[in-house]
């Protein structure tokens, strides 16, 4: 079988310089979620049909196994299928779907797929409550599909069918070829409808069969920021739901996002308000509390992220707590049962096993060891407004709040840092380091006193 994505169309309606198939639907081209389902079909190869600011979609989703025609000017959804029959072969079915319809299942592909078998035209319909718009399939006194009429060329009767054209269709490639040949633009728009192939497929004595998808959403296609938005919730209700078949502990489904792939271990939780981007794997137990932003990380088994968390190019060993109100950035590594509290800061740094920095803090390019203890208010200087520089703190040192690391700097196993340091040296193991004025006590000091008002 071969594929054919329509993606030609302008998309006017969304008031955007980014073509209408590169607007984001779970952090991801709607495109490229058609082009993924496509792809899970294993078909010989997959043609797009692009236009309207096409090269950039192009550039962004060109990929092996795929074949670009452009469509130039756009005269319709049979003008469109034409561009792409030069690249196709005959003897196999094409499987035509659209760059803005980004929800359908495979399940239901390869149940048009197989009803198209033997050399059929299949056709994706759907009764609808409100058929407005849409093509609507006409059938004979024996219930046999006759031709689809377009919403704009339909008589008063034609338009109270019920039953619509999703316009996901699979036809035989040589046949195709025949049709869109004779297909004209005498109608109501001055197009080329793919539609009009229906009634010479039935002329040409051709089985027309239907398919209907396991829901209707599946068939939904997107041509403004409403309708989009209103596939993104029913997408990530689909995430949702996949998880909690999984054995997530999805608190509220309606308030979770994923823009990504989320992999999770047994016993998740996630609290209601996180989202999720790029990969993301967290183990079993970890527990996600409200309100975090969780971005290319993986977390160890029973962590935990208090709520306003957010974590980036991040690993965690196992049984780290991280946050309320911590960050952690890239090239954050943490081993097991690493403590990071509200308000800290960690970036391009590695903190090993059992180290805490409870408040207020920044570790930025630093190598932190075992059983280290960081106070609050302290803050590694790792830049010197012109290069980056390394902190080294090994194991089991403990560092007294409010103290500047000045790197390159190193402090030695064991060690102590008063509180208040300024470190622009290294402290040696096992020794209390302090830097600060010696604090003195004046007996006999009398405040001033403000002269007495007359
Ligand atoms: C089409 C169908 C209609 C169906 C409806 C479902 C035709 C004639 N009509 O109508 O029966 O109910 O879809 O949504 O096919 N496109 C191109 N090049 C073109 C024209 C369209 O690539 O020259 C692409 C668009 O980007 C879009 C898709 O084809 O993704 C459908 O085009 P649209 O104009 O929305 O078709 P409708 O008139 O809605
Ligand atoms: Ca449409």
């Amino acid at each position: 079988m071969d594929v054919v994505i329509l993606a030609a169309g302008k998309g006017t309606r969304m008031r955007s310089d980014l073509p209408k198939v590169l607007q984001p639907l779970a952090g991801r081209p709607l495109l490229a979620h058609v082009l993924e389902t496509a792809q899970a079909l294993a078909p010989r190869r997959i043609c797009v049909v692009y236009g309207h600011g096409g090269e950039l979609v192009r550039e962004r989703l060109d990929g092996p196994g795929l074949v670009w025609a452009r469509q130039e000017p756009q005269l319709g959804t049979g003008h469109a299928v034409q561009q792409a029959m030069p690249q196709l072969e005959d003897g196999d079915a094409a499987l035509v779907l659209y760059g803005d319809v980004p929800l359908t299942s495979v399940a239901t592909l390869e149940r048009l797929c197989a009803a198209g078998e033997g050399g059929g035209l299949a056709l994706l319909t759907v009764a609808l409550d409100d058929p407005t718009g849409y093509g609507r399939i006409i059938r004979d006194a024996n219930g046999r599909v006759v031709r689809i009429v377009e919403q704009k060329d339909a008589t008063a009767e034609e338009l109270a069918v019920r039953e619509v054209n999703t316009g996901i269709l699979i036809a035989p490639i040589e046949r195709l070829r025949d049709w869109l040949g004779r297909v004209t633009n005498r109608n109501a728009q001055g197009e080329y409808y793919l539609t009009d192939i229906i009634a010479l497929a039935v002329a040409d004595g051709v089985p027309v069969s239907t398919v209907q998808p396991a829901a209707v959403w599946e068939t939904l296609g997107v041509n403004s920021k409403r309708q989009l938005a209103e596939l993104e919730r029913i997408g990530q209700r689909n995430i949702a739901e996949a998880l909690m078949d999984g054995g997530v502990t999805v608190i509220d489904p309606a308030r979770l996002d994923v823009r990504g792939t989320l992999e999770c271990g047994r016993d998740v939780e996630i609290d209601v308000g996180c989202v999720f981007e790029g990969r993301v794997v967290l183990g079993d137990g970890v527990r996600v509390g409200a309100h975090c932003v969780v971005r290319d990380a993986t977390l160890g088994a029973g962590t935990r992220l208090a709520p306003f968390s957010h974590v980036e190019g991040t690993s965690t060993g196992e049984a780290c707590v991280i946050g309320p109100y911590a960050r952690t950035r890239p090239g954050t590594r943490l081993a097991d049962e690493v403590h990071l509290g509200n308000f800290v800061e960690v970036k391009n740094s590695t903190i090993d096993a059992h180290s805490k920095a409870n408040h207020l803090a920044y570790v930025g390019d630093a190598d932190v060891g075992q059983r280290v203890n960081i106070g609050a208010g302290t803050i590694t200087c790792n830049y010197d407004g012109a290069n980056k520089h390394r902190t080294v703190i090994e194991d089991d040192v403990f560092i007294g709040s409010d103290t500047q690391l000045v790197a390159p700097v190193r402090v030695g196993r064991g060690a102590t840092l008063g509180a208040g340091t300024t470190l622009t040296k290294d402290a040696p193991p096992e020794q209390l380091t302090v830097s600060r004025a010696r604090q003195a006590s004046l007996a006999g000091w009398k405040r001033p006193v403000k002269p007495a008002k007359k």
